[in-house]
């Protein structure tokens, strides 16, 4: 019996990969390597000490997906596949609902015929839209403000409603807040192509000397002060989120729903202040205009997943901001 990770080659599919293989759990991985590289499967051997089967399928073929399934027996399911730019959803919308909704379909669909029915899938905070207080628990109302977001929404809905169609399912909804940090061999992380998004890999390269400087995205947000608090979560404890939740899941059907986060919320300039001081490295920045779409304040309340899946995180700040910074001085060509 496995567990089939897909996209299980890309950022936290590998760090989860470690904690699954180190937990002695068989795994599966599927990935077409749209956003992730081959190496990375070796690396995940070289931690761990253990191998599993790899198949480069893209979850849109649904023969390559039936394949998976009929050379396999595949117990559960970790879904993590899926285009995850927010900025480039809102560019190209077909792409993202067909990628991340009808993979998910075609997956849901084959998992069905072969009576595999518990899923744990990669939801996102982005779900709670623009939250009316925080830190947010799981039954705060929800929208979303872009189609990456969307995909994510819709697809709770389809995930619920195939538990509702069959109550032999378990699906189990990841909501994650942001995720950074790397393992701390440093050979595993966060690889994105072209400038950064997101914050912790734009300091990163700010740090390394490949960009110039950081853009602050607005100072004059109602926080402490005056820069956007977001919940950082090290990528090692939102993995072993997956392994808790997957344990779980076994024990009940239903829908199941928890945030991962660490509940406490880091601003802009506390970040960049705890990267410099971790690493004994400057971050130059200055402060630009607001990013559209950004919200002032994110964080969760992570109660849930500390009652019912005895889960809770382990790394603090420093630590986060030492493995991301590790993993690129490791990795410098
Ligand atoms: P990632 O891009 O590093 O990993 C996703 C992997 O899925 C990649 O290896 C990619 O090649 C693969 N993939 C994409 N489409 C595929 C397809 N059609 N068929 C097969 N493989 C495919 O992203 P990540 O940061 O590891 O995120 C994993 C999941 O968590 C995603 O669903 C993402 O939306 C979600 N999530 C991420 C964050 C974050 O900040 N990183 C936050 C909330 C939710
Ligand atoms: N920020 C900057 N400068 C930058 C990049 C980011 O000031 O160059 C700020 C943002 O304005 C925000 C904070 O840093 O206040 C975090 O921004 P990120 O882009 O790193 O993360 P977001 O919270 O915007 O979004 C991320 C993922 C989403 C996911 C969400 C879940 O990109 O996909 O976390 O909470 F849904």
């Amino acid at each position: 019996m496995a567990v089939l990770l897909t996209g299980g080659a890309g950022f936290i599919g590998s760090h989860t990969c470690v904690e699954l293989l180190n937990a002695n759990e068989e795994v599966v991985i599927l990935d077409n390597f749209s956003n992730s590289k081959p190496d990375v499967l070796d690396k995940i051997r070289t931690i761990t000490g253990k191998n599993f089967r790899f198949y480069e399928v893209d979850l849109l073929d649904r023969d390559g997906v039936e394949k998976v399934f009929a050379e396999n027996d595949i117990e559960a399911v970790i879904h993590f596949a899926g285009l995850k730019a927010v900025g480039e959803s809102v560019q190209k919308p077909l792409e993202y609902y067909h990628n991340n909704i009808t993979g998910t379909l075609i997956l849901c669909d084959v998992m069905r015929k072969h009576n595999c029915k518990n899923i744990v899938f990669s939801s996102s905070a982005t779900v709670y839209g623009s939250p009316k207080s925080v830190p947010i628990k799981e039954d705060f109302p929800l929208s979303t403000t872009n189609p990456y977001g969307s995909t994510k929404l819709m697809l709770e809905q389809i995930l619920s409603d195939v538990f509702v169609s069959d109550n032999d399912w378990c699906v189990t909804l990841l909501r994650y807040f942001n995720p950074i940090g790397a393992h701390k061999s440093g050979l595993l992380g966060e690889n994105p192509n072209g400038i950064p998004n997101n914050l912790m890999p734009y300091i990163c390269q700010v740090a390394d000397g490949r960009l110039e400087k950081l853009n602050v995205f607005g100072n004059d947000y109602p926080t402490h002060d005056g820069t956007g608090v977001r919940d950082y979560i090290h990528v090692v404890d939102l993995a072993n989120g997956h392994l808790k939740a997957l344990i779980h899941s076994r024990k009940e059907k239903g829908v199941h729903i928890f945030n991962l986060g660490t509940g406490v919320g880091y601003s802009v300039l506390d970040i960049v202040k705890a990267f410099e001081k971790a690493n004994n490295v400057k971050v130059p920045y200055v402060i630009a205009p607001r990013r559209a779409g950004d919200i002032a304040e994110c964080y969760a309340d992570a109660t849930k997943a500390l009652e019912v899946l005895g889960w809770k995180t382990q790394y603090d700040i420093e630590q986060m901001c030492k493995d991301s910074w590790n993993f690129i001085v490791t990795n410098r060509k």
